[in-house]
């Protein structure tokens, strides 16, 4: 029974683009109140299983649980910020509205968000350092920015299980750093974080476990004992350049 309270748990997915399959058979539960990094090269799938587990795209086989129900059941609980080159920036909205959307899974049906939904939405905004660009055009926000806006509209949804889509990419130091302190401030609260990662060199420092990834899952489990030279090499196959500096490797060029 245990199992089934589990933030994610997924069973047999395979998920198929025209036929060809980009994600085998990957079969794994994680436990409640990690960060989980997902890493594996370009193509890996890594995007494709977070669409899978969410319903975004069809699955040809397979199960995905949230909390022992079908997302659908589940979408409360559950907190996407997706990659920033599927977003469309160009929409005309407010960045205090992006994160304002956040709230509509907590109002009922014909529900305007009113002042409290507001007042949530500014307190996120003003916890990634964004508070005075709320009435800024989202378009018109740097990417590190908009990184930002999509971050505080994660935190309004107040969920327990989040996916991030590569949310350090194109991001500035300050950022990163404001990032990895939120990340780990919704660890404090016990959410479960999953993080698509692909900076190798800062995967044992940020995560408590990794995920690695390559069209079959090459392994599940805490960082310390999977973030392996070897696993890297079996998951990246020869696209990993390594910098051998005693035992401790830095890893370069994960292309
Ligand atoms: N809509 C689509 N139609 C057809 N093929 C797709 C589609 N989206 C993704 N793919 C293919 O599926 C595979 C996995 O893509 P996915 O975006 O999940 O990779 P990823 O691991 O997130 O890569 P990246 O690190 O570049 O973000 C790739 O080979 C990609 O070309
Ligand atoms: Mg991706």
């Amino acid at each position: 029974m245990q199992e089934q309270h589990r933030p994610l748990s997924i069973k047999g997915l395979t998920v198929a683009y025209q036929k060809k399959p980009v994600l085998q058979n990957i079969t794994f539960d994680i436990p409640e109140g990690k960060l989980i990094g997902i890493v594996g090269p370009n193509g890996a799938g890594k995007s494709t299983l977070i669409k899978a587990a969410l319903g975004l795209i069809p699955r040809l086989t397979g199960d995905v649980s949230i909390y022992g129900k079908p997302y659908r059941e589940q979408r409360k609980l559950v907190g996407y910020v997706p990659q920033r080159e599927s977003v469309d920036w160009d929409f005309p909205t407010s960045a205090l509205d992006v994160v304002m959307m956040g709230r509509y899974g907590h109002l009922g049906w014909f529900k305007r968000p009113g002042s409290k939904e507001r007042q949530i939405a500014l307190e996120c905004l003003e916890k990634v350092g964004m508070a005075d660009f709320a009435g800024r055009q989202i378009s018109q926000l740097s990417g590190g920015q908009q990184q930002r806006i999509f971050l505080a509209r994660a935190l309004a949804q107040d969920a327990r299980l989040y996916f991030m889509d590569e949310p350090f990419v194109g991001v500035d130091a300050a950022t990163e750093k404001a990032i990895i302190t939120l990340l780990n401030e919704l660890k404090k609260q016990g959410k479960t974080v999953l993080v698509v990662h692909h900076d190798l060199s800062t995967v044992k420092e940020y995560f408590d476990w990794v995920m690695l990834l390559n069209v079959k899952l090459m392994g599940i489990g805490p960082a310390d004992e999977l973030f392996t030279k070897e696993n890297l090499q079996r998951t990246y196959g020869g696209r990993l350049t390594l910098l051998n500096r005693s035992d401790d490797a830095i890893f370069v060029s994960a292309r």
